[in-house]
């Protein structure tokens, strides 16, 4: 762990802000290894040293990573004017630089990821990564084995590029189909247009799984769970 001032790390852990985090210190309600801390510029490193906050033990990570069960009704966004936004779901006292790994449209529910490891973030989303997102949809009328194969040819959704090939995989079909769809892109409405480019509608959708990570049962609409990094992909760097 690298060295770091203590007001910055104080607030970088959310538990306030950066001129609160300079008045603990001044007041001395901020310890480093048992000494009373005065100087707000002091440099820390959490790895080895004990930082304490009015007596209880700031447990410092340098990179989290949490998983949203995210609902519908909530924009994707750290702020919004108009909207909730996924934030509102995080805790209280999170880290100021979290934020969401991708987008999930405002109608669309179901798992995103939240981290502040930005070579992560980057790596997750990068083209080149390739890394499998499966989606759970209801789309409006018969989603047929054409379509099936449609996705698994790649469609051409209004882009430059077709699409990579998507697994479509039907699990129930009538007037209300459900399906399942892989696919290992993040494009801007991706699922949504994919049915359109084959004149069907999508009319609920979730996504259940991202890389390795998975939404189970047990993390309910608008719960969050921190996760582990290697719990994310096979091969993080
Ligand atoms: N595809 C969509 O159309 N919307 C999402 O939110 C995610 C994938």
């Amino acid at each position: 762990m690298s060295l770091i001032r203590i007001d910055r790390l104080l607030s970088d852990m959310g538990l306030g802000s950066r001129s609160q985090a300079k008045e603990w210190i001044k007041k001395g309600q901020v310890q480093v290894d048992g000494c009373v801390c005065r100087k707000t510029e002091q440099k820390v490193d959490a790895g080895i040293q004990e930082i304490k906050l009015n007596g209880r033990i700031v447990c410092y990570e340098e990179y989290v990573y949490y998983i949203l069960h995210k609902p519908a009704g909530c924009v994707t966004a750290i702020k919004d004017k108009k909207n909730k936004t996924v934030m509102d779901y995080m805790p209280k006292e999170c880290r100021k630089d979290l934020t969401p790994v991708g987008r999930l449209d405002k109608d669309t529910e179901g798992l995103l990821l939240f981290t502040n490891d930005g070579k992560l973030a980057h790596q997750l989303l990068s083209p080149k990564s390739h890394v499998d997102k499966t989606y759970f949809a209801k789309v409006k009328g018969k989603v047929t084995s054409e379509d099936v194969e449609a996705f698994m040819e790649g469609l051409d959704i209004g882009d430059d590029k077709r699409t990579l090939p998507a697994r479509l995989m039907v699990r129930k079909s009538g007037q209300v189909s459900e399906v399942e769809v892989i696919v290992c892109e993040g494009r801007f409405h991706q699922i949504k247009r994919m049915f359109q480019a084959v004149g069907k509608e999508v009319i609920y959708l979730k996504r259940i799984s991202f890389g390795k990570l998975v939404l189970d049962n047990t993390l309910k609409v608008g719960q969050y769970r921190k996760v582990k990094k290697e719990d994310i992909l096979d091969d993080c760097k």
